[in-house]
């Protein structure tokens, strides 16, 4: 199956630190793949890279990012405009970010039809009720008038992945796209991506620190911990067999189903960035740390079992 993304070796500096270390992240064309690990792990700069909507002080140094076969990194900003508005699309965790408070959805859904094709407005309108109707929003010649602040964030969100819908998206990168929800909304978000994936072949990378969700609708997962990527495997194969000590723990301090089971929590906190950490970066954390090996070589990726990536030095 062909890619249609794919990160190669990328490595994301700020002025003091580095925040992504030689990333690597391959998405086959309509699966949902999953990008987890705690929170300053540096999902959401792999997901802003690939936008290139990254802060001015972020300095990508190397590494390449194809879509389609083609090297984002070389486009030209209207180019690169041109493939958001068209090509990939962005849920982010707050809506608001993407909608505008000043008009319409209605309008706005409209103005992103016609930027990306050449249509009437009528058309555009025609096409907005269809993504409106896809995306189960009733009452929708009503709705079409309302501003964003009248929908609760559920709504707005549904708002957002219509958006998508309407410029045809292959690509949505959805960065904590139900945090920020109530668990029932959070549910029917997660399967209307999930629907839209299945019927448009749309490929998703989903990001998340959430490993339950993940594990409901991930096709593949890939598990960052301080930049780098430490363990990829397909989502099955990942929940079945977590094979990367800090992949184990962040599973073992997940609520269980079996309420007797107690819950472990990952001892001391994600390293600050600015800190050099010698070696494999887990290893003041990591239960299986051995001297001389963890804080001597920094781990690569190894396929440990088939399609099953692992960084770690001893297990
Ligand atoms: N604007 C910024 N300036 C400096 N450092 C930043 C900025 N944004 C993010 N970072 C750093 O990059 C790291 C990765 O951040 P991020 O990708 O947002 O993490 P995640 O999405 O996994 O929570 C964080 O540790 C943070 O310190
Ligand atoms: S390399 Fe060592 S410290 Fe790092 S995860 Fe493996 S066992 Fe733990
Ligand atoms: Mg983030």
């Amino acid at each position: 199956m062909e890619n249609i993304l794919e990160i190669k070796n990328l490595n994301l500096f700020f002025d003091r630190y580095q925040a992504l270390y030689n990333v690597n992240l391959s998405l086959k064309q309509g699966i949902m793949h999953a990008l987890v690990g705690e929170s300053g792990c540096g999902k959401t700069m792999t997901a802003t890279s690939v936008m290139r909507l990254l802060p001015k002080s972020a300095v990508i140094k190397s590494g390449e990012i194809y879509f389609k076969g083609e090297n984002l990194l070389e486009y030209k900003e209207n180019r690169m405009r041109n493939l958001r508005g068209n090509n990939i699309a962005l849920i982010p965790q707050d809506p608001m970010t993407s909608l505008n408070p000043l008009y319409t959805v209605g309008n706005q859904l409209i103005e992103a039809i016609r930027a990306h094709s050449k249509v009437s407005e009528r058309q555009a309108l025609r096409k907005a009720k269809e993504v409106m109707d896809l995306v189960k929003i009733s009452d929708i010649d009503n709705k079409l008038n309302f501003y964003p602040h009248e929908f609760s964030g559920g709504m707005k969100q549904r708002i957002i992945i219509a958006m998508a819908l309407a410029c045809n998206a292959e690509l949505i990168i959805a960065d904590e796209p139900t945090t920020a929800l109530d668990v029932t909304i959070q549910k029917q978000i997660m399967d209307l991506i999930d629907e839209i994936k299945k019927e448009f072949k749309t490929t998703i990378l989903l990001i998340s620190h959430d490993l339950a969700l993940v594990s409901n609708y991930a096709d593949y997962v890939s598990v960052m911990y301080a930049g780098h990527v430490v363990e990829e495997a397909p989502s099955e194969e990942f929940f079945k067999n977590p094979l990367h000590p800090y992949s184990v723990a962040l599973l073992n301090s997940l609520p269980s189903k079996n309420p007797a089971l107690k819950l472990k929590t990952i001892e001391g906190a994600p390293p600050n960035l600015q800190e050099i950490i010698p070696g494999c970066k887990f290893h003041p954390r990591c239960e299986f740390f051995q001297p001389g090996i963890c804080d001597a070589k920094e781990p690569a990726l190894k396929e440990k079992a088939i399609y099953h990536f692992s960084a770690c030095l001893i297990k």
